[in-house]
């Protein structure tokens, strides 16, 4: 919900005595249509706190009618509050928290259904989530001393710690001194914020000023695409100005952006107020939830920002998160990211910084061209980087892991790997070194993390696996017998290297700079160009 207080929907009121009134905060509440989604419901008992939930039928005084019925019943409210309804359009849901005896809740039912068009009646204790499977799920794990991570989707309302930015801006901001930019980014700041998992990202109008400055960033990053972006950023390119509107006097949505990202990849994006503390950015990767900006740069100096802002997240991230090799790759980075140390996610967000911030691609003809987010909008680094042999070196996350990672000027180094399955591969291995006291999956049919930390749970998700490895079996069989350029050997021997146990030894914690406690909407910002 914006804070544009369009209409009531939203709207919060407790009582207040005899008055009703708006409530800032709104503890979790299903809608309508998420309960009657739900299979099974817990019994009504005795006195119990039920909340109920109608839609109302379209007539004047309808909502009157309908808070009468529970007041003529001597129901006890505690609790009301309005809602988009899910089950029809241009409506709403109501939901009443009362406290009831059996008696009058099934009185209750039957005068409602006279006043209202669709309602549902749901004990409190059932309205959270549904128990996890027990074989795949965290329940009976001791976390100890392992920092806190979300678990499914919904906790990422929970990971939205933003270090600096969102609402208020340091004096060495280009904008600090506008109120008019200060003013719009305390908006975004509020829309991000008032953000809640699974809703629609709310829809800017973008001011000219604003649009003005993209058209120009857009048009000269646009120039250096071709010749220095590597070839699974371009071939996504075309489909963004097609689904999503880039184009040079249009800025695009991040609601259309994301629903294009779900159906490519899977990825989503989640707008965010400012630079988010690495381990909350990381952890959005493990769920394919990517945090995005979504104000622009101060239109003073259009090539200059301190921090990520919509022209680096649309023009630098968007068209790799496309493409399903990397999106896998970011995802591999957030789930490793998961209840690690602090110490290990500096590495992480430090090993992210140098791939999907500043990382290139060697071409089949030794040349490099550009993958990293930061390079790729920023007009000047994007052209030194390419320019500079000397500072290019083969990606070794225990080497990388060691770089500094700078803010205000150009890298000292960047890396490059000949391929996302590549970098991949070496960061699996890195991965491996992570202190954990168990493995971690993300389920994409319950959008949860599943920790695998005993042998039931590990031997129920291979029972899983084996499915599908019975899928691609039967695949190859049938395919391999009318397509010869199917490598069997090469699908076998990825099959096998997968399960091998590796032995590498936990990595070193001795040396390297751990710089990111102000790494942005990703971990570290893009330079400022
Ligand atoms: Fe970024």
């Amino acid at each position: 919900m914006s804070g544009s207080g369009k209409g009531l929907l939203g709207l919060w009121l407790y009582r207040n005595g005899v008055e009703w009134q708006v409530k800032n905060e709104s503890p979790h509440h299903p809608k309508l249509g998420e309960l009657q989604m739900a299979a099974q419901r817990p019994q009504i008992t005795e006195g119990e706190k039920i909340s109920v939930i109608f839609t109302l039928k379209n007539q004047v005084g309808g909502l009157v009618r309908a808070l009468s019925v529970f007041q003529d019943l001597g129901i006890n409210v505690l609790h009301i509050e309005s809602r988009e309804s899910m089950t029809a359009l241009a409506s709403s849901d109501i939901l009443v928290d009362v406290e009831c005896d059996l008696p009058r809740m099934e009185e209750l039912k039957r005068m409602l259904k006279r006043e209202v068009q669709d309602f549902e009646v749901v004990p409190q204790s059932g309205l959270e989530f549904a128990p996890p499977t027990p074989l795949s799920a965290a329940t009976s794990f001791d976390f100890g001393e392992m920092p806190w991570f979300p678990r499914k989707i919904s906790d990422l309302d929970r990971a939205q710690n933003v270090l600096m930015y969102g609402s208020e801006l340091d004096a060495d901001h280009p904008g600090f001194k506008d109120p008019v930019y200060r003013k719009r980014r305390e908006h975004f700041s509020a829309l991000a914020k008032n953000y809640k998992s699974g809703q629609p990202i709310p829809k800017v109008q973008y001011t000219e000023s604003e649009i003005k400055t993209w058209g120009i960033v857009f048009r000269e990053l646009r120039k250096l695409y071709q010749k220095h972006a590597c070839e699974e950023y371009l071939e996504n390119w075309p489909q963004l100005v097609k689904y999503c509107g880039y184009r040079e006097d249009n800025l695009p949505q991040l609601e259309d952006v994301s629903i294009f990202l779900k159906r490519k990849t899977g990825f989503q994006l989640r707008p965010v107020a400012g630079y988010l503390s690495p381990r909350d950015f990381l952890s959005g990767l493990a769920f394919r939830v990517f945090h995005c900006t979504q104000y622009i740069r101060h239109s003073s100096d259009p090539f200059y920002t301190p921090e990520p802002d919509c022209c680096h997240e649309l023009l630098g991230h968007m068209p790799l998160l496309a493409n399903p090799s990397f999106a896998q790759f970011s995802q591999e980075i957030g789930l490793a990211s998961l209840g690690a140390s602090d110490e290990d996610i500096d590495k992480l967000a430090t090993l992210y910084f140098f791939t999907v911030e500043f990382g290139l691609c060697r071409q089949p003809d030794g040349s490099f061209r550009v993958y990293g987010a930061g390079l790729l909008s920023s007009v000047a680094e994007l052209q030194h980087a390419l320019v500079t042999p000397d500072k290019i070196k083969r990606f070794d996350p225990d080497i990388t892991v060691n770089e500094k990672c700078i803010i205000t000027a150009y890298q000292n180094a960047y890396y490059y790997t000949e391929s996302f399955e590549e970098a991949k591969e070496k960061m699996r291995a890195f991965a491996e070194g992570i202190q954990r006291p168990c493995g971690v999956r993300y389920n994409p049919y319950t959008q949860s993390v599943e920790v695998l930390s005993n042998a039931q749970k590990i031997t129920a998700l291979v029972r899983e696996l084996r499915g599908d490895i019975c899928i691609v079996s039967s695949a190859i069989k049938k395919i391999s017998a009318q397509d010869s350029t199917l490598d069997v050997e090469t699908i076998a021997n990825m099959l096998h290297t997968g399960l091998q146990m590796n032995e590498r030894s936990p990595q070193s914690t001795s040396g390297g700079s751990t710089p990111n406690s102000d790494r942005g909407a990703s971990p570290k910002p893009e330079d400022g160009n």
